[in-house]
């Protein structure tokens, strides 16, 4: 996924990582930024990655574990307080269409403007130091009120899509640990439109065929003379039988969020 891996080191990682030197340029670090794109492309992997490759530490606000019955926007308050204490830090929130949907005229179920509220006026705040990322992730970036993601709050809206060519290629070497018999290139052709998630699904479903055959075959063969793993049938019936978590009309979906929404 080279274009959002670089999107994100250029403009999120290195001016976080050389604040002076971006200084000397007049480039004001990111400070708040939201991933959007289909189910398992991969938010979370990259909010964790960018925290990684800063050194800094993750921590993950959860706001059903947050609300816990109680008042949502006052806890949310205190998360903030308690992680302004630390030094440096990339704080998560995933879902977060959940806390801070488009506010309705009256409010909806849930009557979520006072948490939407809150959150509006914590991240000034947030932003005032340094050293610091807040990463909201979503699948719905429609859903999300319009005041929240503004300029200002949100410095870029990255969309996260399924993976191309290069990045299946690399996803499938792994989860078929290079074995030469296996003709990855053909497991690219026939995962397109795959999330990371969706390849991960079906290199499970052949390694498991694989190994039901294997037990199959007279009570399993012995370890002088191992079953090979799963072969390129296994993986493209696997493949085959797959459900693939984005439908063309969620591409066009996506396609139209960017449109409206990316900010990068
Ligand atoms: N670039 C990648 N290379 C290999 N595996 C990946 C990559 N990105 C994600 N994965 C794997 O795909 C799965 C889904 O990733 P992740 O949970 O980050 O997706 P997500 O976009 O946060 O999903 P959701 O929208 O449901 O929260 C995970 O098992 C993760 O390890
Ligand atoms: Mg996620």
């Amino acid at each position: 996924m080279e274009r959002e891996k670089d999107l994100i080191e250029r403009r999120v990682v290195l001016p976080l990582a050389e604040p002076e030197r971006a200084a000397r340029h007049g480039v004001r670090p990111p400070r708040a930024i939201c991933l959007f794109g289909p189910p398992g492309t991969g938010k979370t992997t990259f909010a964790r990655a960018v925290a990684s490759r800063l050194g800094w530490p993750f921590v993950e606000i959860l706001p059903s574990r947050l609300a816990d019955g109680g008042n949502l926007a006052a806890a949310l308050r205190t998360a903030f307080a308690r992680i302004a204490e630390l030094d440096r830090v990339l704080v998560f929130i995933d879902e977060v269409e959940e806390i801070a949907p488009v506010r309705t005229e009256p409010a909806g179920p849930g009557g979520l403007h006072g948490v939407t509220n809150e959150l509006l006026k914590l991240i000034p705040g947030f932003r005032e130091r340094d050293e610091r990322l807040l990463v909201c992730a979503t699948n719905s970036v429609r859903s999300l009120d319009p005041a929240f993601l503004r300029p200002g709050r949100f410095d870029y809206l990255i969309p996260i899509g399924t993976p191309d060519k290069a990045a299946r290629a690399a996803i499938w070497s792994r989860y078929t640990d290079g074995r030469p018999e296996v003709d990855v290139d053909e497991l690219v052709l026939a995962s397109e439109l795959f999330t990371p998630a969706d390849i991960e699904h079906a290199a499970r479903v052949a390694a498991q065929a694989s190994f039901e055959r294997d037990l199959l075959a007279a009570g399993g063969r012995g370890a002088d003379d191992p079953a090979p793993g799963a072969s390129t049938a296994d993986y493209l019936a696997a493949i085959a039988e797959a459900r693939p978590t984005v439908t063309p009309e969620l591409v066009e979906r996506f396609a139209a969020d960017i449109t409206s929404h990316a900010r990068t």
